[in-house]
């Protein structure tokens, strides 16, 4: 356990933001866990810190998770089970399977944050939610400092959403992840359009799990911006769902706008089509802004403070809101 005071947390945040932590604890082991928290009952937990965006000094221990090791854990005929520690990068987490060929996890490329977060919201793209692999989720109870597992069923994932956000919200610590990996006959996932359009541009017809990779890559590439380049925290809003009788009423006056049947009586309509409707998109405002090629992802130019960013997004919410009728919920948690 290594503990630090009064530093930035500027490089451990995707937004890039510049707030100061009065105490930064870095975790490397679930006893290091432990020890510290049989003293300390009030934290905050940092995981890859690509889901947030800081608005003040954090005055209480930021715990700093960075177990690392990845493990096969059972294996059948079909599939492997596979471990891997909270503090694990995603991405790289995603490369160690394509490389072993273990599939479920490639539409998942180049997702920023760590593993232990990936739950909390069942991050999804291309087709695919991370709710598709995970077999179980091993937390640790605040308050019993005992360790306890979800099953999948138990996380009650749903869209950009889990037991984590609700019920569970601040009292387990997330501290591994169980995937169950296909190890042959991959069920690839090459529906979602902008996948087959980049899978035939390459001529790759019988895609394997790394072409998928490679072709999520050059997409998320292309669309939305490095935060290593630009900070940013990927979709800064969720998608907004509406009733089909608002639907019909909606596709009526935008028969252009491009949306998803999620069930008979809900329609996803995409944000990002939302806020570039009115007129956000690639717009500058100091050094907030709105990302030029995915108007969902608003972006740290350099010093914006994270008030900055909400004042931004808040602008945006009551535009959608009033060309639209439509009220856009943000993703990103703001601290
Ligand atoms: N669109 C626009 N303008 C924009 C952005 C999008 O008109 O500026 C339109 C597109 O033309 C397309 C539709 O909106 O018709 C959907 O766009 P896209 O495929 O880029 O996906 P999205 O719905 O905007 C979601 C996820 C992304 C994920 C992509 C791909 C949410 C909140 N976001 O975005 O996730 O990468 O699908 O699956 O569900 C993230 O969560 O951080 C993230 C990047």
């Amino acid at each position: 356990m290594k503990i630090q005071h009064n530093i930035s947390l500027k490089p451990y945040n995707t937004f890039g933001i510049d707030v100061k932590a009065t105490q930064f604890v870095e975790i490397t082991s679930l006893d290091d866990l432990k020890t510290f928290l049989n003293t300390e009952k009030d934290f905050f937990i940092l995981g890859g810190g690509s889901n947030i965006l800081l608005t003040n000094t954090i005055d209480k221990p930021v715990i700093h998770i960075n177990t690392k090791g990845i493990a096969i854990v059972k294996q059948t005929n079909r599939h492997v089970f596979v471990k891997a520690q909270a503090g694990e990068n995603w991405h790289a987490f995603v490369r160690w399977c394509i490389a072993h060929n273990f599939g479920g996890v490639e539409n998942l490329s180049l997702i920023p944050g760590n593993v232990g977060t990936t739950p909390i919201q069942n991050i999804g793209a291309y087709g695919v939610e991370v709710k598709d692999t995970i077999y179980e989720v091993e937390a640790l109870e605040i308050s019993t400092l005992s360790t306890l597992t979800f099953t999948n069923e138990d996380c009650a994932f749903g869209y950009r959403n889990s037991i984590f956000k609700n019920e569970a919200k601040g009292k387990y610590i997330i501290t591994g992840v169980t995937f169950k990996l296909t190890k042959e006959h991959h069920q690839l996932n090459s529906s979602y359009g902008a996948i087959q359009s980049e899978l035939d541009t390459q001529h790759c017809k019988n895609p394997t799990i790394a072409d998928i990779s490679k072709a999520v890559i050059a997409i998320r590439q292309r669309k939305l911006p490095n935060p290593e380049e630009i900070g940013n925290s990927g979709s800064f809003f969720k998608n907004p769902v509406i009733t089909s009788t608002r639907f019909e009423m909606f596709i009526k006056k935008y028969p252009e706008a491009p949306h998803y049947i999620v069930s008979n009586d809900a329609v996803k309509i995409p944000a990002g089509w939302l806020v570039e409707q009115c007129g956000f998109k690639g717009k500058r405002f100091g050094d907030a802004g709105v990302h030029k090629n995915q108007a969902l992802v608003l972006v740290n130019y350099g010093d914006a403070t994270g008030e900055e960013i909400v004042a931004l997004s808040e602008k945006i919410q009551q535009a959608v809101k009033k060309k639209f009728g439509i009220q856009l919920e943000t993703e990103v948690n703001i601290i």
